[in-house]
């Protein structure tokens, strides 16, 4: 295992939390600071607040000093909330790009047209970061726009893993895994994702 791709476990994480805690966290790590180069004070849009990578990303930008806007759900609205959002919007009542404006930095994770129409919130100078394929015609109206489009696949990082468990031992980021299955039971937990539950779901070996 290369070094630089492994670190200690954070005291504050269980085996399971520090199981469904790199590749999730590691996205909303990379994602807001490396590809994002998110800055204390600056306004971030995150879509998408109580899924894997959303609920890390959501703590990891208020952490950063960032005022954050989260998109859910109507049932996992309180969750977004409790993770420290300053605003929390229910994606399936209304237009996001209605309700948000002058934003600095937006994490998206659906993709497609949803990824053109958050260009609407960015003001000049943002940056998209998205975690799904951005089309040729997304690109074009972003640089039209002068807002940098960033489409971000997550490497292995000890840093960003060390930078992750220092969050946690400082009580800043909690990592919440809604169920988790013994390895004999992967199809059960596969069914369990289906029901699109918060936060991560794991396996136990
Ligand atoms: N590029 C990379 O390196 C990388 C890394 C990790 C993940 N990803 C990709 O990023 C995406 C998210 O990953 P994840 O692990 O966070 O997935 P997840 O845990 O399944 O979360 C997806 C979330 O999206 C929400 N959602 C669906 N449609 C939405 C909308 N229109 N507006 C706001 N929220 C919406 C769902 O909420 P409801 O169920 O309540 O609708 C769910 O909470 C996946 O497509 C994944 O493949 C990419």
């Amino acid at each position: 295992m290369p070094a630089d791709e492994i670190a200690l476990k954070p005291k504050g994480a269980d085996q399971v939390q520090a199981g469904a805690l790199p590749l999730a966290g590691l996205t909303a790590w990379q994602g807001l600071v490396r590809h994002g180069g998110l800055k204390s004070g600056q306004r971030v849009l995150i879509h998408a607040a109580a899924g894997g990578v959303g609920h890390l990303a959501v703590q990891i930008a208020k952490a950063r000093g960032a005022y954050v806007i989260a998109t859910a759900s109507p049932q996992k609205l309180d969750f977004a909330r409790s993770l420290g959002a300053d605003e929390v919007l229910d994606y399936t009542k209304g237009d996001f790009a209605d309700k948000v404006r002058d934003i600095d930095l937006v994490l998206e994770p659906i993709g497609g047209d949803h990824a053109k129409h958050s260009l609407k919130v960015l003001k000049r100078g943002g940056v998209l970061v998205s975690l799904l394929n951005v089309s040729d015609a997304t690109k074009t109206q972003a640089s039209a726009r002068g807002i940098r489009v960033e489409r971000m696949s997550v490497v292995p990082d000890r840093e960003g893993l060390l930078e992750l468990a220092r969050l946690i031992d400082a009580n800043k980021l909690t990592v919440h895994v809604a169920k988790s299955f013994p390895l004999e039971q992967a199809g059960a937990a596969h069914a369990f994702l289906a029901t699109r539950p918060i936060g991560k779901v794991a396996l136990t070996a």
